[in-house]
């Protein structure tokens, strides 16, 4: 949520670099964006509100002097999207410009105590009150470092903050963090920090974790962390990424989410490669607590409710599924260090799943954190990480790294249900062998369900409002559908259990109303067509998503999506959800929709 980016180097004009790496920030909020370089004692600003290359078109933000500047793209949280309300903020004498990602809670009574003491603010932001509050420890004769240190003292919330001054005699940046990520890149003669990887990644491949409570300062000389508390310097080891530029480009896709669907098979494989040890240590956790709970926002959630069930089929236990968000508000500080949680989280970096697994940790509880994000805050609070290997996700609505999760939930679950004995030793090696095979499986329900995807997205784009229904597993699939759709179609689509479909949702069912049925052949099947029948009596525009040559479920639909291979049953999710993830592409196409940038989301939400 909201992108920021700051760069420092020997010589030229960083405004290029700036724009692209905005450009590769986008996903975390759109709303509107900003540059501000020093060149010859000071500022240059140009912002506005609108993504990126609209921006670009109107104001140019390759042209700007400086070899120094930050900038940042914007997911509004305290004012509209406006120029005004656009980062970067100033201090009165324009001299301080400041990015920041985060929530600055206490921001009225600042504002009030700045306006009191003559300081002029022009937006409707929280962030505006950090230059300013930069400014009075300024004039008291601090440098950049210690006013921003002395700032962070003042404000109460979550933020990562990146700030510079034209006052300093030589180019450097301050960066300071609580509660947001920044992550700092080097290079021979030019230092970089940034909200997330890919921003500089085409530059340098080594990333430095600034952690909270800690602040920085770079130069195009070097890079210098100390601790906030007590000044004390930090000597941190710098991690290598694995990622490459060119998985953070479209490689020829028009979309990000279409490429990303189609690099699922890849991303399985490269999950499936994980060393046994991981998860195994995983799984004696998990095998060793009392209780194990799930907990997730969105689609890490559709994961968790499908991953419940692979434990259930293979293991012999159920976790108890809670949305993070809600997590301390249902158990009531009810946990111990006899309990296991595990989170799921793609970014490693949503606020509701870093505060549920805090408070949970707080009661003692064990953490295992499944994640996409090396170093991300969640790795650093679990006692254990679970490294999906999806690459970088730019797409905002989330497809491989929900399938990276299904894979190592799945791979977890085997290995808790050897340690568990539930099931027989030989239908674990049969689902190991599945799993083997799932990379290939994914290609083909992919290839074989593009174009009835298209067409059907052509044939129903009008249509209002959808319900998408499965039973057991399948509601998991169908929930993260019917998200989908929403997410970036924008339809309205609810997910229920086929089961209780009829104890309301069915009222809402009349002539060519679509409902999809997720229905893989395992022992929901004979009860799903219960539930196809009793919608098609009320004229319902029948959709389903079935295994091959189910010829009987294929005569009850006015419209199929196929699986061309066996599934086993608690993995059906994996397959399933393949052509809900190409409908709602084609449903955004159809549309006129951007399906990397749906209005109002941001990749990663960092606010509660
Ligand atoms: C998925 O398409 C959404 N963008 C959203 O629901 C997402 O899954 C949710 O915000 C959780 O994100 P996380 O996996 O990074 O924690």
């Amino acid at each position: 949520m909201c992108g920021i980016i700051g760069v420092v180097q020997k010589r030229g004009d960083v405004a290029p670099f700036l724009h692209q790496a905005l450009k590769r920030l986008e996903y975390r909020g759109y709303d509107s964006v900003g540059v501000t370089t020093i060149a010859d004692g000071r500022l240059h600003i140009k912002k506005e509100k609108g993504k990126i290359e609209e921006v670009h078109r109107k104001l140019n933000l390759d042209e700007m002097p400086g070899s120094m500047g930050i900038g940042h793209t914007r997911w509004a949280t305290h004012g509209i999207p406006s120029m005004l309300n656009s980062h970067p903020h100033f201090d009165c004498s324009g001299k301080i410009a400041v990015v920041h990602n985060g929530v600055i809670d206490n921001f009225m009574e600042l504002r009030a105590e700045l306006r009191e003491k003559g300081h002029k603010l022009q937006s409707e932001t929280d962030t505006e009150v950090i230059p300013h509050l930069i400014e009075d420890f300024m004039r008291d004769g601090m440098d950049l470092v210690h006013a921003v240190r002395e700032t962070t003292k003042r404000i109460q919330g979550t933020y990562a903050i990146v700030a510079m001054s034209t006052n300093a005699e030589e180019n450097y940046l301050v960066c300071t963090r609580d509660g947001n990520p920044l992550v700092i890149g080097r290079k021979k003669d030019v230092s970089y920090v940034s909200s997330d990887i890919p921003a500089f990644l085409p530059m340098t491949n080594d990333m430095i974790l600034l952690l909270d409570g800690e602040i920085a300062s770079l130069s195009a000389d070097g890079i210098k962390i100390e601790k906030i508390s007590d000044e004390s310097e930090v000597h941190r080891d710098s991690i290598r990424i694995s990622w490459t530029a060119d998985q953070a480009q479209k490689s020829g896709y028009p979309h990000f989410m279409l490429k990303e669907i189609h690099e699922q098979p890849d991303a399985i494989r490269n999950t499936l490669r994980l060393r046994s040890e991981v998860i195994r240590e995983a799984a004696e956790i998990i095998n060793s607590s009392e209780r194990i709970f799930m907990l997730a926002m969105g689609t890490s959630g559709h994961a968790a409710r499908a991953g419940r069930h692979m434990f259930s089929s293979i293991a012999g236990i159920l976790p108890v599924f809670e949305l993070a968000s809600d997590f301390s508000d249902t158990v009531y500080g009810a946990l111990s260090d006899k309990d296991c949680i595990i989170a799921i989280t793609q970014s490693g970096e949503t606020t509701d799943t870093i505060s549920a697994v805090k408070y949970a940790k707080e009661h003692g509880a064990k953490i295992i954190a499944i994640t996409n994000v090396v170093g991300s805050s969640i790795t650093r609070l679990a006692d254990h990480t679970i490294l999906t290997q999806a690459g970088p996700e730019i797409g905002v609505a989330a497809t491989k790294t929900f399938m990276v999760q299904l894979t190592s939930l799945a791979l977890l679950a085997l290995s808790v249900g050897e340690l568990t004995g539930f099931a027989d030793s030989r239908v674990i090696k049969t689902k190991r062998e599945f799993l083997e095979k799932l990379p290939d499986i994914i290609s083909d329900t992919i290839s074989r369900n593009e174009e009835p995807a298209r067409r059907l997205a052509g044939q129903i784009y009008d249509k209002p409002s959808l319900l998408f229904l499965g039973r057991g597993v399948s509601m998991a699939t169908a929930e993260e559908g019917a998200l989908k759709l929403k997410e970036i179609a924008y339809n309205h689509a609810e997910a229920y259990s086929a089961g209780e479909s009829k104890h309301g949702p069915i009222a809402l069912v009349q002539n060519d109303y679509p409902v999809i049925f997720v229905v893989p052949n395992d022992e929901t099947r004979s009860r799903m067509i219960g539930n196809i029948m009793e919608m098609k009596a009320r004229g319902a525009l029948v959709i389903s998503v079935i295994s091959k040559d189910d010829k009987e479920l294929e005569s009850l639909s006015n419209h199929i999506f196929t699986i061309p291979w066996d599934i086993e049953p608690e993995f059906s999710t994996m397959a399933f959800i393949i052509p809900l993830q190409l409908f709602s592409y084609y449903m955004a196409l159809r549309k006129g929709y951007d399906p990397d940038k749906p209005r109002n989301l941001a990749k990663s939400v960092t606010v509660l």
